[in-house]
């Protein structure tokens, strides 16, 4: 027998710096979709996802809660393994790009790399913000200031590694503009062509030594592996890459990359370059969708405004998360999600279109047939349905057609037109008035055939899409584990559906939801939302991190146990040098009673080192080590600031150094 096709899925990995929202299971659950339909067309699917777990952000975060960054990334990614599981997601694997294996090859990739000449060493320059430890481009900044504090930021330099992006500017013009189907839809091909490509390429910074949460480079400890490299490798480690491994020999290239537009040019750009690098094949598909958008634009913690996918999972189930996903947004563009239009959707098309015509079908077989289906030959009539049996003949053809494109809304749209052409059929036939006339006994029962059969095709095709209902309908139309009637090849015939088999009455498959309770619960849970984000960012302005909105004093006050967790001490600075490339900072090493601590400071514009040798300064102790340009400051000292004026804490009286404040 032949070697089945090999179709490998992927997702863009997630950021786990917090609780994945609706925007991110959208991707995911599109690509479980498009996974799904190539398993059930006897394709062998590898379907991959993970998360990018590295960065300066994360560790951040992680340091904000008082744990280290492994520690504060395996929560979130134990929550997302559940969401995955809650929304039935058939990834074959899960990568993290902390695990060992992806470090090790990544780390191989690097070195390949910088022996190859692609990845050289220099000097990245960049506008710096101190307090953020944040480089910026131009573009980047709001008003010449940084985005994040709004803080002044100072052009540094900082010693980086860089891969030769440039060099593959021309071959990778000439394979985008010789591969139409490699970017999709077609208009982000000529966004990448137009505005990236044809400009002209800079090199890319690929490493960094201002934070540590990261891979780091073997043979310069210095550095770690700067997020792009990182990330765009998982596609190949997950296989193996690097260890001669079957597994990247059999599915390697990929047939699809999945991603969202704001990162195709990542994965058209510079992944192809670091694939022809290294001499590998490129993927045969980028396929970039739209945004799941709310009313007031993107969703955004801070506003408070992020859909929970599982909240919505618990109260409609999964598969009408899923169909809502798939239906609503033309894939490709963006759409956008509100409640009203979820219960809508289930409402209209779940309830009532599809829910209703499998619960009035089985009814009537019931009551006219006892449930079974009559014999072929007593259901023979003059009347022929060649209308509605062509339509059901050629839905499989046609949403096949729309899945290989990866058209999920235009797939579904016409699912539903057989779902409505099925409708209104049991209006036309009006089988209750069939059903009084002893003549018309053929004639209903080939009508209540043409009703079966069609619900059993829809109810096949339904499978990429909502993986749960087709096996509630099907035990309605008792034909559950039959794979004659239910393979997705089964789809592709009319008339399979055998005399004699039984319909067995069950729950209505989607029961219909009061949109007006439902509404006022889902705003509810709403406006707690966004109080708590409202109630985080005035905890974060006062550099507090809370647990939750209700552990904050509605007075915004702290107690004496809080304050007394800063340990403040007096501190005699010993020494004091201008640090190097910076205009702002001082470094120190401070006489902290039986020991001597080193900090960085942003002091330069207002003391020369001379003016601090023998001051006695507010230290705070016990502040987590940080590395500022490039120099690891072990604390703190405090000053006080107005406008362009900075005056430092110092000691009144001869207190000795290693006193402590409070
Ligand atoms: N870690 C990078 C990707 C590296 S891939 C080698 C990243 N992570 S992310 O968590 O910020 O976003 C990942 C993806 O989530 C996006 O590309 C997109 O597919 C999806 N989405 C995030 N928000 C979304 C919406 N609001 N709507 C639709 N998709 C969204 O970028």
């Amino acid at each position: 027998m032949a070697d089945k096709k090999t179709y490998y899925i992927t997702t863009p990995i997630y950021y786990p710096s917090d609780n994945l929202h609706i925007g991110h299971a959208y991707t995911t659950v599109a690509a479980d979709t498009e996974a799904r339909y190539r398993r059930l067309k006897g394709e062998d699917v590898m379907f991959l996802t993970g998360t990018d777990e590295h960065g300066q952000k994360i560790q951040r975060k992680a340091e904000a809660k008082g744990v280290t960054p492994k520690q504060y990334v395996d929560d979130i990614v134990a929550g997302i393994k559940d969401l995955w599981k809650l929304l039935d997601i058939t990834n074959d694997r899960f990568i993290r790009t902390t695990d060992d294996y992806h470090v090790e090859a990544v780390q191989k990739i690097f070195k390949a790399l910088y022996e190859k000449g692609d990845i050289y060493k220099s000097e990245y320059s960049g506008h710096y913000c101190t307090p953020c430890e944040s480089f910026w481009t131009e573009t980047q900044l709001v008003d010449g200031k940084c985005p994040d504090c709004g803080g002044d930021v100072e052009i540094m330099k900082e010693e980086s590694y860089f891969f030769k992006l440039s060099k593959y500017q021309d071959r990778l013009i000439d394979y985008i503009e010789s591969h139409p189907d490699f970017i999709q839809p077609v208009t982000r091909k000529n966004e990448m062509l137009n505005n990236f490509l044809r400009p002209g390429l800079e090199d890319l910074c690929v490493s960094r030594t201002t934070f540590d949460w990261g891979i780091p480079v073997t043979f310069d400890d210095k550095h770690i592996v700067y997020v792009w490299v990182d990330a765009l490798s998982n596609y190949i480690t997950a296989l193996g890459y690097g260890k001669d491994s079957e597994d990247f020999k059999k599915y390697w290239p990929a047939q699809v990359h999945l991603v969202g537009k704001e990162i195709i040019r990542f994965h058209t750009i510079i992944w192809p370059a670091i694939l022809m690098a290294l001499d590998l094949p490129l993927p045969e598909k980028v396929y970039g969708h739209g945004w799941l958008l709310l009313d007031g634009g993107k969703m955004s913690k801070s506003k408070g405004n992020v859909v929970d996918p599982v909240v919505l999972i618990d109260k409609y189930g999964s598969d009408a998360i899923r169909y809502f996903l798939l239906r609503e947004v033309p894939f490709g563009s963006d759409g956008f999600f509100s409640n009203e239009a979820l219960i809508n959707r289930i409402n209209a098309d779940l309830a009532n279109d599809l829910g209703n015509l499998v619960s009035r079908t089985v009814a009537m077989q019931l009551k006219y047939f006892g449930g079974a289906m009559p014999a072929k030959a007593d259901r023979e009539s003059e009347e022929l349905d060649n209308e509605v049996i062509s339509m059901l003949s050629s839905i499989a053809t046609t949403a096949s057609e729309y899945l290989d494109a990866m058209q999920f809304p235009n797939a579904l749209v016409e699912i539903w037109k057989c779902v409505s052409r099925l409708n209104k059929y049991i209006d036309e036939t009006a089988p209750w008035i069939l059903s009084k006339d002893e003549a018309s006994k053929n004639r209903l029962a080939q009508v209540m055939y043409v009703l079966i059969e069609g619900i059993r095709i829809v109810s096949v095709l339904l499978q990429p899409f909502m993986p749960k209902t087709p096996e509630k309908i099907w035990a309605q139309l008792g034909i559950s584990g039959d794979e004659d009637v239910t393979s997705w090849q089964s789809a592709f015939t009319w008339g399979l559906y055998k005399d004699g088999t039984t319909v067995v009455k069950g729950d209505p498959i989607f029961p219909r939801i009061d949109a007006v309770k439902e509404l006022e619960e889902l705003a509810k849970i709403d406006a707690a939302k966004k109080a708590a984000a409202e109630a985080a960012k005035v905890a974060a302005d006062k550099k507090e991190e809370p647990k939750s909105a209700t552990e904050i004093n509605e007075d915004g006050l702290i107690t004496i146990d809080d304050f007394c967790k800063v340990k403040l001490v007096v501190a005699e600075v010993i020494e004091a040098e201008r640090v190097e490339n910076s205009e702002k900072l001082l470094k120190m090493q401070l006489n902290v009673g039986n020991e001597t601590k080193q900090v960085v400071s942003g002091i330069a514009k207002f003391y020369s080192p001379e003016d601090m040798i023998g001051k006695k300064v507010v230290f705070v102790a016990n502040l987590k080590p940080a590395v500022l340009c490039g120099v690891e400051s072990q604390g703190m000292i405090l000053a006080a600031t107005k406008g362009k004026k900075l005056s430092l804490l110092t000691i009144d009286g001869d207190l000795p150094a290693g006193s402590k404040i409070s």
